[in-house]
């Protein structure tokens, strides 16, 4: 099923791979296993990984107090058979830092950026509100590429509910900046103006008379310490947004073969194709394989195993091939669906891949 030459040739002359896909398929392992391989080929690479399995973090030395990727120590490696030709430089994110880090390199001084941060309506924003953890993945990259000085750099996408969010975030926070509602609060009180209407004043006072919380002078600080940074955002999401559309970008869809995750990859390579936005490649992950020689009757296993034992190891067998068989259709129904992409299958290995090993056995698939 894979094409000749897998991932590495795909991703030649890219500068950033996009893993995408619904949670719970293997992107961050994909997105590891990618730049792995492709360091061991030469690459300088940086991977961006977000919420990776702690075993693996460890495996690759990635803590998460870091906001700049970290040489990984190639002498992880060598105990594994991997020999890395090139760099991998690997961090994980931690997308609150990430967007209070955006807040301290565009705040005009000391003390707008710890009036930001402190604020209780930035720190809802900036956790929940407007795709942040979408967006502060996507304006990492921008950095990393514009730093420029990786050849490749690798993005892992955060478990959302949608894996389109992802796509959405900078746009909605361009439209979130530029929307009526910051425009009213931003506007200067004065200027022909107050604050707010008064039906919004009115509810803020009532809030503040149950809650004993003084919202709207929390709403007031925020936007007007948010005043200054306001081009800013929108000048970095606009440059986020063309990133992804640039012809050095490409996606690769993750998906396992079953119905839900294939549903959730068919929605998101439409949707990439539609927005212009190159599908690179799809990766059906964690795909049972048919074990040569399987089934077995239970008649050939009596004789070694005794009645009861070769009974059961020819049930597990029979149902180890029924998925294996299962999983091929899921894979087939899977490739059509998506507009037949080059594909990649990575087969369901016996343990978790949570270190350099199982990366190097996930990468041989891929590249
Ligand atoms: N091919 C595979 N075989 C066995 N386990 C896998 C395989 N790919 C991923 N895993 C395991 O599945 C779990 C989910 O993978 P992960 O990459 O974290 O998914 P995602 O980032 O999409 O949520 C992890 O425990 C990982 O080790
Ligand atoms: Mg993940």
């Amino acid at each position: 099923m894979s094409d000749a030459g897998g991932l590495a040739a795909l991703l030649d002359g890219k500068r950033i791979v996009i893993c995408a896909g619904s949670g719970g398929v293997g992107k961050t392992t994909t997105a590891a296993a990618i730049a792995m391989g492709m360091a061991a080929r030469g690459a300088r690479v940086a991977v961006v990984t977000i919420d990776p399995a702690r075993r693996l973090a460890d495996a690759l030395g990635l803590d998460a107090l870091t906001d700049e990727p970290r040489l990984v120590d190639p002498s992880r490696f060598a105990g594994h058979g991997v020999r890395v030709t090139g760099e991998l430089w690997a961090m994980t994110l931690d997308s609150k830092r990430t967007f209070d880090a955006l807040i301290e390199r565009l705040a005009p001084d000391a003390a707008a950026r710890d009036e930001v941060l402190a604020n209780r309506i930035y720190q809802q924003l900036s956790t929940a509100v407007a795709g942040s953890q979408e967006f502060t993945g996507i304006a990492k990259l921008y950095e990393l590429d514009a730093e420029g000085d990786y050849d490749l750099v690798v993005l892992d996408t955060p478990p959302s509910r949608n894996a389109l969010d992802f796509l959405d975030a900078p746009g909605r926070l361009i439209g979130f900046f530029q929307g009526r509602a910051i425009r009213l609060f931003l506007r200067p009180a004065g200027v022909g103006g107050r604050l707010m209407s008064a039906g919004a004043g009115a509810v803020f006072a009532v809030m503040q008379r149950a809650t004993g919380v003084d919202l709207l002078a929390d709403v007031a600080a925020f936007f007007r310490a948010l005043g200054g940074m306001v081009d800013g955002f929108t000048d970095r999401a606009r440059h986020v947004e063309a990133l992804l559309a640039d012809a050095g970008t490409t996606f690769v869809v993750v998906s396992s073969p079953a119905a839900a995750p294939s549903d959730e990859a068919v929605f998101l390579a439409r949707r990439l194709r539609r927005a212009g936005m190159p599908l690179g490649a799809l990766v059906v992950n964690r795909v049972a394989q048919a074990e040569p020689g399987l089934p077995v009757a239970s008649g050939q296993l009596t004789e070694a195993l005794g009645p009861d034992l070769a009974h059961r190891a020819a049930d597990a067998a029979a149902r180890h091939a029924r998925a294996a068989e299962r999983d091929a259709e899921g894979v087939t129904r899977l490739v059509a669906r998506a507009g037949h992409p080059p594909t990649l299958v990575v087969p369901q290995l016996a343990d978790d891949v949570h270190d350099v090993e199982g990366l190097a056995r996930v990468a041989v698939h891929l590249l």
